[in-house]
């Protein structure tokens, strides 16, 4: 039921990955005349500060074998070099514009609460917040610490630097992570942003559950910019990090304001399990900021949502692929479809050029296909399989039992009448348009007898609890008045949070 009501949530609100910066002419203009004076002046100031504070962070960890940088810091190294660190790193922000930050609430001592977790996370300048935190250690990806400022501080602080491609990196990340958070002190305070990447606040994504694993207490921070222009936000589409520092710069002053709610301790229940523990953190924050929780996730860099361990992407290829052919005039889906799949069929040249696409679309123009074929790919290829399964799916035109053919038939190598995991993975790939890093785990469970055959692919999309929502959900055209629903959706997150206060739990893996 809860999943349920959770699913109907995501599904009414558009994904918070988009940030477009309205400005008036007015503004274009101010922004254009204040930036070109106080960008390089700020940036110049900021780079200066850096500059000088990059010895005195390196300075700390000077001399050490790997295994002391493996200890928390101790003695002069640890008193020493905080004060000119912490006001160095306020001077880069002051330089930014950040003329002062105010502060709500009160920090929990380490042992109160070992982590803090800070949301929404709008920017890379979010980072800020480790300045009135009292610089706790933070968990990154490893590409941060190449980035000018944020990298310094980041070693300079001992964080945990995850590669977040690398398996062993994350295995390993999660067992520093539980030692240091149940250290009683030993280490300090730890801060993470648990939606992981960047949003344009308007909901809260799911929180990843590795800094939840410990079953600490933790202390939820929001992070407000309270300004008439929200030049700081970052995000997957919209507004580049240029422009973001452009327009931050171009302010005279940017507001923040951090605010630290009550310390969250878990539950036993919490405790035990991790995914459900950083759900109630989540729905928690979303209330106290008055924004849904929702279930968006980003994983290869494209923003999906989870249906139990597939992915599903926010903006599917082959329905933009449905519009753009509409749009081109294609009346005949079904005779297209058909030509498509009969060519992937006779096995020959997966990936096709657009110029190819072209004449087999019978299209007069190359743009529709060239546009085709950059939703799937950056260059002017596209798998044609794909895009047949992809449009079968996503236009409902083919009976279940046709579409399920369809997809098996032109995955199943060999006509072996049974899918390896890989082929697996490809088929699953195609019918929900974005690659599915999680289907072996599926696959496993799917072939604990045999391998999956067609009649098994069927039984998972039309009878399996969770995957059968792929059919009767996610490929039904996109409702109509979003406007209508959201309040409807505001008072399903205020009973979600009801129900959380209480302690009655709620859990995504009950409903399954
Ligand atoms: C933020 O995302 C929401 C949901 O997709 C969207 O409606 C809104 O326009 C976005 N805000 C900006 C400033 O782009
Ligand atoms: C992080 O910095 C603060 C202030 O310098 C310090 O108290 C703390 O020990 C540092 N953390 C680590 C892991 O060095
Ligand atoms: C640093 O890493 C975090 C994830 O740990 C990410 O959210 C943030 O955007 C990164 N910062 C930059 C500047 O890329
Ligand atoms: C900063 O916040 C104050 C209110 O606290 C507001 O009056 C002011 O306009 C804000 N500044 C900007 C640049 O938006
Ligand atoms: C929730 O708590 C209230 C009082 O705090 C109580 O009356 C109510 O029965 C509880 N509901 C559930 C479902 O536990």
């Amino acid at each position: 039921m809860e999943m349920r009501d959770r699913q109907d949530l995501t599904r009414r609100y558009p994904h918070p990955f988009v940030h477009e910066l309205q400005l008036t002419t007015a503004q274009k203009v101010r922004a254009a005349v204040l930036g070109t004076v106080l960008f390089p002046l700020r940036v110049g100031l900021a780079a200066l500060f850096f500059l000088i504070m990059w010895p005195i962070a390196r300075l700390r960890f000077a001399g050490l074998s790997e295994e002391e940088r493996a200890q928390p810091i101790q003695g002069w190294r640890r008193w020493l070099l905080h004060t000119p660190v912490l006001l160095l790193s306020r001077a880069v922000f002051f330089s930014l514009g950040f003329l002062w930050v105010r502060v709500k609430g009160r920090q929990a001592a380490p042992e109160e609460a070992p982590l803090l977790a800070v949301g929404p996370h709008s920017s890379f300048l979010d980072i800020l917040v480790v300045l009135p935190t009292g610089l706790p250690t933070v968990v990154s990806r490893s590409e941060n610490a190449t980035l000018p400022v944020i990298g310094a501080l980041l070693e300079f602080n001992q964080s945990l630097l995850v590669r977040r491609t690398d398996p062993d990196s994350r295995r390993q990340c999660a067992a520093q992570l539980r030692e240091r958070l149940t250290s009683n002190g030993r280490w300090p305070q730890m801060l993470i942003f648990p939606e992981g990447t960047t949003t344009n606040g308007t909901a809260l994504i799911k929180y990843k559950p590795g800094a939840f694993m410990a079953g600490v207490a933790v202390q939820p921070v929001l992070l407000h910019y309270p300004n008439k222009l929200d030049t700081v936000r970052w995000t997957w589409k919209g507004t580049s990090w240029v422009q973001a520092l452009w327009y931050t710069t171009s302010q005279l002053y940017t507001n923040i304001t951090v605010e630290y709610l009550p310390v969250y301790t878990p539950s036993q229940e919490e405790r035990a399990d991790p995914a459900l523990y950083a759900e109630n953190v989540q729905k928690l924050m979303a209330q106290a900021l008055g924004i849904p929780a929702t279930d968006y996730v980003v994983e290869s860099q494209v923003p999906v949502r989870k249906l139990g361990c597939l992915s599903l992407p926010t903006e599917p290829p082959a329905r933009n692929a449905l519009r753009l052919l509409q749009h081109a005039g294609v009346s005949d889906m079904v005779g297209i479809l058909n030509v498509m799949i009969d060519r992937s069929q006779s096995g020959q040249d997966g990936l096709i050029h657009s110029d190819q696409l072209t004449s087999l679309l019978g299209l007069t123009d190359t743009q529709t296909a060239t546009q085709i074929c950059a939703l799937y790919s950056k260059g002017e290829h596209v798998e044609l399989r794909r895009l047949a399964v992809g449009l079968a799916a996503a236009s409902g035109l083919l009976h279940v039992g046709s579409l399920i053919d369809t997809a098996f038939t032109l995955h199943d190598g060999g006509s072996k009448g049974s899918l390896t995991a890989v082929e697996f993975g490809d088929l699953l790939g195609a019918l929900v348009g974005c690659a599915q890093p999680h289907y072996a785990q599926l696959y496993k469970e799917m072939s604990s007898r045999r391998q999956p055959t067609r009649d098994d692919l069927q039984a998972l999309l039309t009878e399996h609890p969770t995957y059968q929502k792929l059919l009767s959900q996610y490929f039904q055209p996109e409702e109509a008045g979003q406007a209508d629903t959201t309040p409807l959706a505001n008072e399903k997150t205020k009973s979600h949070n009801k129900a959380l206060k209480n302690g009655t739990a709620l859990s995504n893996k009950k409903a399954d």
